[in-house]
């Protein structure tokens, strides 16, 4: 039972800043108690609860029959698919949201806790957004993202009444089905790793992270930085990233990317116009390609550096860039004061930046002046002007260990 989640990060905080483990491993298991009878109790984010058989040995020994995975498998739902391949579904993890409802699992085979999630998105998202999920396959192991193991894939023509379902366990079966039907099949399930943990957004709520927010800044920083520039280099852009879509897993203490719901594969140097994302971490330039804006050739692979760097000053200083103007841009009458912002705060140069931020949040310039220049990197509004996620990363690692250090800024 966690008692004073603060506390134990602030231990975390300390020990990481150390550089040595900490005693922050009983802070997740918040929402999965293990009941002396041999059922587990599961409780959701509204804090009920509800019992759930004990994992028996014979389901612990049936094992995946190697092929038929990739095969079509008729069920009446996804849910039976798993089944058929032994992955078991338990309590929900997640109250059901717009996009998806996510529930507790077990691997069987592996005997292994996954998390399996229901997208509830129409075919609609499915069709523009294009491979989203499937993204996540293609993710190498690393330890600041959450792998996805598996996706059961329907195919729309035949959802329903044919009850048939592809199960799909690597990125190879992805790109084998030909591109000009891949719009026609519509993620159903997708199962990941469990984390045992939380997710950062609820971490902020509950105001579970310490008052001293600078080191957890940095350490989150690095963490999120890390994971972006493996997606970075694996050509997926997150699309999403928000401290909703970063969990605490309290098991390998490392903060981890979930929810490729929006992820895309994009080359380096490659520019995309799909619009999504969410409102406080939107980049200027997804604001340009949502709003038509002439002139505006999409974005790539910097906007999840921007939404990086708005989560950094939100999580050092409780503020980010659409809560920070106080004029907006003019020349946007339909755009809603919020976006005016976030496109008024990216055209500020750096030392304008560095003014507001003094202006608003002193004690964070005064505690740690690199991370201000950090964040300033991050929130550059023109996108080649941005740091990638590789040196956030290198710059924020240099931070934890000489908290002094500073990053030269052109103009500041
Ligand atoms: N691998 C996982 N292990 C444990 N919990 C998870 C995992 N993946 C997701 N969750 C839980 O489910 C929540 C929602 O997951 P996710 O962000 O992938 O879905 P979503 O599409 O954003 O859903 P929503 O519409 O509810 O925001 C997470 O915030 C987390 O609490
Ligand atoms: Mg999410």
């Amino acid at each position: 039972m966690i008692t004073d989640r603060s506390t134990e990060l602030g231990a975390l905080l300390t020990n990481s800043v150390a550089g040595s483990k900490s005693p922050c491993a009983r802070f997740g298991p918040r929402r999965v108690l293990q009941a002396s009878s041999g059922s587990t109790a599961v409780t959701n984010h509204y804090g009920k609860s509800s019992a759930k058989p004990a994992i028996s040995s014979p389901e612990r020994s049936l094992k995946r029959k190697q092929g038929s995975a990739n095969k079509m498998s008729k069920s009446n739902n996804g849910f039976g698919v798993l089944d058929k391949i032994g992955i078991k579904r338990f309590g929900k993890l997640s109250a059901p949201g717009v996009m998806a409802t996510v529930y507790e699992g077990l691997d069987t085979t592996a005997d292994q806790k996954v998390a399996i999630k229901k997208v509830a998105v129409n075919d609609l998202w499915f069709t523009n957004l294009e491979r989203g999920e499937t993204e996540g396959l293609k993710a190498t192991k690393h330890p600041n993202i959450a792998k996805t193991r598996t996706l059961v894939v329907q195919h729309k023509a035949k959802s329903d009444t044919k009850g048939e379902y592809l199960v799909i366990t690597d990125y190879e079966q992805v790109r084998k089905i030909p591109k000009e039907t891949f719009r026609e099949y519509k993620v159903e399930l997708v199962v990941s790793d469990f984390i045992e943990g939380e997710n950062l957004q609820v971490l902020i709520e509950d105001e579970a992270l310490p008052d001293a927010n600078v080191p957890m800044a940095i350490r989150i920083g690095i963490d999120v930085a890390s994971g972006l520039s493996c997606l970075h280099n694996n050509n997926i852009i997150h699309r999403d990233l928000k401290p909703g879509n970063i969990m605490w897993n309290s098991q390998s203490e490392q903060f981890q990317l979930i929810d490729f719901g929006f992820s895309k594969s994009v080359g380096k140097e490659d520019l995309t116009k799909t619009s999504c994302g969410s409102g406080k971490y939107l980049a200027p330039e997804m604001i340009k390609v949502i709003y038509g804006r002439r002139g505006v050739s999409g974005y790539g692979q910097k906007l999840d550096v921007w939404a990086l760097g708005a989560t950094l000053m939100g999580i050092a200083g409780g503020k980010t860039p659409e809560s920070f103007s106080e004029k907006g841009v003019v020349d946007t009458p339909r755009i809603g004061q919020d976006f005016r912002n976030i496109l008024y705060f990216g055209e500020l140069n750096d030392q304008e930046k560095m003014d507001y931020i003094k202006r608003y949040f002193n004690d964070v310039y005064l505690e740690s002046p690199g991370l201000v220049d950090l964040i300033i990197l991050t929130l550059r509004g023109n996108p080649n002007e941005r740091i990638t996620a590789a040196k956030a990363c290198e710059f924020l690692t240099l931070l934890r260990d000489n908290p002094t250090l500073r990053f030269p800024l052109t103009s500041a």
